[in-house]
């Protein structure tokens, strides 16, 4: 093996090496003269500092006649006349199952201290582009993502593609680690773009945790990095992603957050000298962003999928901000989590009326969706009606619709309230919804098989299909 790893990393090589030189810096900006014509955009190349240190950079660039480059890493010792080797052009890694429980950065490097990672037999490209339209499966059933609120109300199907959007500290990455801890697809692949550094470490250790990490592969890019690499953080969590859906796994690829990623394609662009457009967002961010969501999804011909929860950050809780106006396009549904109930302590924070997931109703059952439905109904009815009943203006009897409301209030509310630690599957979701909005659900005749967490992880019980399948509808 060691001998093959050797060969793949000598063909890796080119016959011959050219190089050119610094000609100039300016900030993060490095001008190259001398490989003029070799260069295109994207182009790999290692600076060599003066005190012998390689500094990768990327072509993102050409100005009167010279490249211009950004690196991946500090330019502490480059200055004029630097030789700069001109690298393989076409970044890509050899990921294997082994990667599973480790952290990389955003070139694929461990950065957990666990040791070198086993390499797996193909290369995969980190930038890659989204498969044919026409060639892609469909999304296929739906999924446990663990969490009530979602599994009822935003139910997501296999390969389907979701925001979250929200503003800072509502609860993204405590609802993250959640999805990432209680679905029951077979792995996550976890991008955390642009946090800071303390941040991750604590998410990692206490929100995802050792079960969690278990079943994921984590790419890291803090805010401090270079923007190129808060942008390859990216690329490198869809190409994990595609590796295992590749291999026949379905997929569930966390990325937190693609606002952090288009300001990385921001500052590369701005340096570019390219012209900001909305928000100082330039042309290529809107460009790329459809280019990287795209690549999530159901595969071409394999078994597996990716699907795709993305968090966008709403700036000043402004949910019509370029990112999340264009995010919001390109995916198929969105989770909206609210700062008001937030504020009023109901984790995870999700503002059911505003949120969508497209594959709704069609994935769902006659009876699902009547629950559904009536979940709905009674918390729109509360919603329009909250001032009033909660200055007293409102007396009760005036309405019965808005009595019911009312007296289901609580009970919904408890059932949108999900502890940090607290499991939940598909089938207890619509149970618990059930009782909430006081609608017979159950086996046929049975009583309504009560769930234990404790003692089923798996997220379908036995003896508990959907008793509606078959569209007879609630028995009652
Ligand atoms: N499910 C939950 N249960 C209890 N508290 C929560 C829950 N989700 C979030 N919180 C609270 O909200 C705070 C902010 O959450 P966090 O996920 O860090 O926000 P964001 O990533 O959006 O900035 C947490 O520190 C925690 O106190
Ligand atoms: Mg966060």
């Amino acid at each position: 093996m060691p001998l093959k790893s050797l060969a793949r990393e000598i063909s890796d090589l080119s016959d011959y090496q050219v190089y050119g030189r610094v000609s100039g810096v300016l900030g993060m900006l490095v001008e190259l003269s001398g490989l003029d014509r070799l260069l295109v955009i994207g182009s790999r190349c290692i600076l060599i500092a003066k005190d012998e240190r390689r500094v990768p950079c990327e072509v993102i660039g050409f100005r009167q006649g010279h490249a211009l480059l950004l690196p991946f890493g500090s330019l502490d010792g480059i200055g004029l006349g630097c030789k700069a080797i001109l690298a393989s052009s076409e970044p890509s890694i050899h990921p294997s199952e082994a990667w599973l429980g480790r952290v990389v950065n955003a070139l694929g490097e461990p950065i957990d201290g666990k040791g070198p990672l086993p390499m797996g037999p193909d290369p995969y490209k980190v930038r890659s582009s989204p498969p044919p339209a026409h060639g892609r499966q469909r999304v296929g059933g739906k999924i446990d993502l663990g969490v009530r609120a979602i599994n009822t109300f935003l139910s997501c199907c296999q390969g389907q593609r979701m925001g979250i959007f929200a503003g800072s500290g509502v609860g993204k990455s405590v609802l993250l680690s959640m999805l990432a801890r209680y679905t029951s697809l077979d792995v996550n692949v976890i991008g955390l773009i642009g946090e800071r550094g303390r941040e991750v470490q604590e998410w990692l250790e206490d929100d995802l945790g050792p079960e969690g990490l278990a079943r994921s592969v984590v790419v890291v890019a803090t805010s401090d990095e270079p923007p190129l690499m808060r942008r390859q953080a990216a690329y490198m969590t869809m190409a994990l992603s595609e590796y295992f859906r590749d291999n026949g796994r379905d997929v569930l690829c966390l990325m937190d957050s693609v606002t952090r990623f288009a300001m990385s394609m921001r500052e590369i662009g701005l340096s570019a000298g390219e012209p900001p457009a909305s928000k100082g967002y330039t042309p290529s961010v809107f460009a790329e962003l459809p280019q990287l969501l795209e690549r999530a999804g159901p595969g071409v011909k394999s078994k597996g999928s990716i699907t795709g929860l993305f968090t966008v950050l709403v700036e000043g809780d402004d949910h019509n901000e370029p990112i999340a106006d264009a995010v919001r396009g390109i995916l198929d549904g969105h989770i909206i989590l609210d700062r008001a109930i937030a504020e009023r302590n109901r984790f995870p924070a999700i503002n059911l009326l505003r949120s969508v997931s497209r594959t709704m109703p069609g994935c769902n059952s006659d009876a699902e969706n009547e629950l559904v439905t009536r979940g709905r109904q009674l918390l729109s009815t509360y919603d329009n009606m909250a001032e009033l009943i909660r200055i007293g203006a409102y007396t009760e009897g005036s309405d019965p619709v808005i009595d019911e409301a009312i007296a289901h209030n609580g009970a919904l509310e408890a059932f949108l309230t999900q502890g940090k630690y607290e499991e939940s599957n598909l089938e207890a979701g619509y149970e618990q919804l059930a009782a909430a909005v006081g609608l017979p659900w159950g086996q046929g005749g049975d009583p309504a098989v009560e769930f234990n967490p404790e003692t089923d992880l798996s997220g379908q019980m036995p003896g508990t299909e959907p008793q509606n399948i078959d569209g007879t509808g609630i028995k009652t």
